[in-house]
């Protein structure tokens, strides 16, 4: 039976007024009236504590990505593996490296296929070549697969959380071919994967030096990729010697070039992306990217060194998009599917993930928040879609595969049989995420105040402060509904008392409303509908109010107390006797 037809028949049933002279000038919602009100309630309460644990889980996790990022050395190569790059080696020719030899070095797929080299350059941060995403720059689309350890140890794959490609990349000079893959979770410490370091200054080590390529590329131009991982030790050139030889296109101010005048050893499709590193000498070696792999005229040719994008140059815009906090930069659509917010819910606390939406409005807190909220949910639309054409493609794709290769591929590699995610598998949908979610029990004992977390060390670990500081904020805001247990997580509106004579020209009537959550009790004035429909209009107000009521309740809790709390505290409000609302003398 449809609500307002519910409602209907339960107000008709029990209706309860007082009279003056014969006239109604009260009337109480019967109780049917009230559960239905209550379970709303409850639904409102569970929605509220549901973001708040969500804004809580994020915050931990940039503060466990920062941790892990002071905490991983960059730059060091697994002990044990063969440390003799050949001087001969060939990524164009080929020489396989030895397993887990370069624990930085990524792999970049798209719907499976593997595209493009990329380096591990901090637990959740790939950096890889801008043209590697021309017209494929979906991020639910790619993934990136992990190095394998030294022992052959299986390598991961992960999903990609977000792309940057550099916003001065011109895809017809490849000039600031670089861009920044956000990987979904960030790489493991105990795994065998590990970070390069990037430059710390702008210094690079002068023409001659040897410094290494590897990755998955073409054996020769136009050639099959590699199975295996291939290496090869080429000397930087100097930017006077990359200009004479590659003449204009080659552009000093963000790219260097590397390799041999008489040809043989370079790198080649389906390398870019990947790692050009030389080592820093001193008791600990390690080794330090100074180049991404981004193009070349052919492979190998004589007086045709490999061009690779200065890292360098970058240092600032790298640091500044690794560091930046989440409300600086619209959510992801991996973020926003993984986002169970429901549009009709009625709190107004705009979830920390919408918070870039709000960041320059001028209006009142709550507005802000909706309009956030709004636009949250409207490019979570945007993104469904888009997730949908990935279903799609996969099908189609999957649809191919049984058909036979395609004519038009041109990589020789073959891609893993596996058809693209379907919607119940992305995040969001995927049930072994959705239960670490609500399997957090973040909330405390009931009506207990949080304990303190206990503070990891942040000395050496910039960034992490200001997380911290952020993490006791959004605790201190919340710790009303966060410390309510789920089984106690239940609104009961006891009475509604309605003024008859107040009628609003929406058709809404002025009421004092009784309302309990566990053994906290709330009396606030608010309107309300006495018809079906206008009941029905007057409720996700109500309900708002309700949830303000309690949390400033828990707020003032210990506080001398005014006989009642509530939105409209300026407004005449009815007195409680033996537990039940009276109407105001006049
Ligand atoms: N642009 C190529 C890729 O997308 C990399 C080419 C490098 N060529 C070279 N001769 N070094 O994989």
């Amino acid at each position: 039976m449809p609500l307002a037809m519910l409602l209907l028949l339960l107000l008709l049933l029990s209706p309860d007024s007082q009279t003056a002279h014969g006239h109604p000038l009260y009337t109480r919602l019967s109780p049917g009236a009230l559960q239905v009100l209550s379970a709303q309630g409850t639904q409102a309460l569970q929605a509220a504590q549901r973001s708040a644990q969500w804004a809580i889980k994020r915050v931990l996790m940039e503060i466990q990505h920062r941790l892990h990022e002071c905490q991983v050395q960059c730059g060091e190569r697994h002990q044990g593996v063969a440390n003799t790059t050949r001087a001969h080696g060939r990524i164009v020719g080929g020489s396989t490296a030895p397993s887990g030899a370069w624990p930085w070095l990524v792999r970049l797929q798209l719907g499976g296929l593997p595209l493009c080299g990329g380096v591990l350059v901090a637990a959740s941060w790939v950096l890889t070549a801008a043209h590697c995403f021309a017209g494929a720059s979906n991020e639910l689309l790619w993934t990136v697969m992990l190095a394998e350890g030294p022992q052959g140890e299986q390598a991961e794959e992960v999903q990609v959380n977000r792309i940057l490609p550099h916003p001065k990349f011109d895809p017809q000079t490849f000039h600031n071919d670089l861009a920044l893959v956000q990987l979904w979770t960030p790489v493991s410490p105990e795994g065998p994967a590990r970070p390069i370091c990037l430059p710390q200054g702008s210094r690079e080590p002068p023409a001659g030096t040897p410094c290494a390529i590897a990755g998955w590329g073409a054996l020769f131009e136009d050639g099959p990729e590699s199975e295996a991982v291939r290496e090869a030790r080429v000397p930087l050139l100097s930017a006077d010697t990359c200009q004479k030889v590659l003449g204009p296109g080659l552009r000093p101010s963000t790219m260097l070039c590397a390799g041999y005048l008489a040809g043989g050893i370079d790198s080649c499709q389906g390398d870019s992306g990947g790692p050009l590193t030389c080592s820093e000498p001193g008791p600990r070696p390690r080794e330090v990217l100074f180049g991404v792999t981004s193009w070349g005229d052919g492979c190998g040719e004589p007086g045709k060194p490999g061009v690779y994008t200065r890292v360098t140059v970058f240092k600032d815009w790298l640091q500044e998009q690794m560091s930046a906090g989440p409300s600086t930069r619209e959510p992801s659509c991996r973020e926003l599917l993984n986002w169970n917010a429901r549009e009709e819910e009625p709190f107004t606390d705009a979830p920390g993930l919408c918070a870039f939406y709000a960041r320059q409005c001028l209006g009142s807190e709550s507005s802000c928040a909706r309009l956030a909220l709004q636009q949250c949910l409207q490019r979570r639309r945007r993104c469904e879609l888009r997730s949908l054409a990935h279903t799609l493609l996969g099908l189609l794709r999957g649809a191919q595969e049984l058909l036979g290769p395609r004519p038009g591929l041109r990589r020789g590699v073959s891609a893993p049989a596996r058809s693209a995610p379907s919607l119940q598998e992305l995040p969001g949908h995927n049930p072994r995420e959705q239960r670490l979610y609500s399997g957090s029990r973040i909330a405390g004992t009931w009506l207990q105040k949080p304990k303190p977390e206990r503070r990891p060390e942040t000395k050496g670990c910039p960034g992490l402060e200001p997380l911290q500081q952020k993490l006791a904020a959004i605790q201190r805001a919340h710790a009303w509904i966060l410390q309510i247990p789920a089984e106690h997580l239940a609104m009961n509106f006891h009475e509604v008392l309605a003024d008859l004579g107040s009628k609003t020209l929406t058709g809404l009537f002025r009421a004092w409303v009784r309302a309990g959550l566990g053994d906290q009790r709330v009396v606030f004035s608010g309107l309300v509908g006495l018809e079906p429909s206008t009941l029905a209009h007057s409720l996700p107000r109500l309900l708002v109010q309700a949830l303000k009521a309690f949390r400033s309740a828990s707020l003032t809790e210990g506080e001398p107390q005014a006989p009642w709390i509530g939105a409209d505290q300026g407004q005449r409000l009815g007195k409680e006797r033996q537990g039940q609302l009276q109407p105001p003398v006049p």
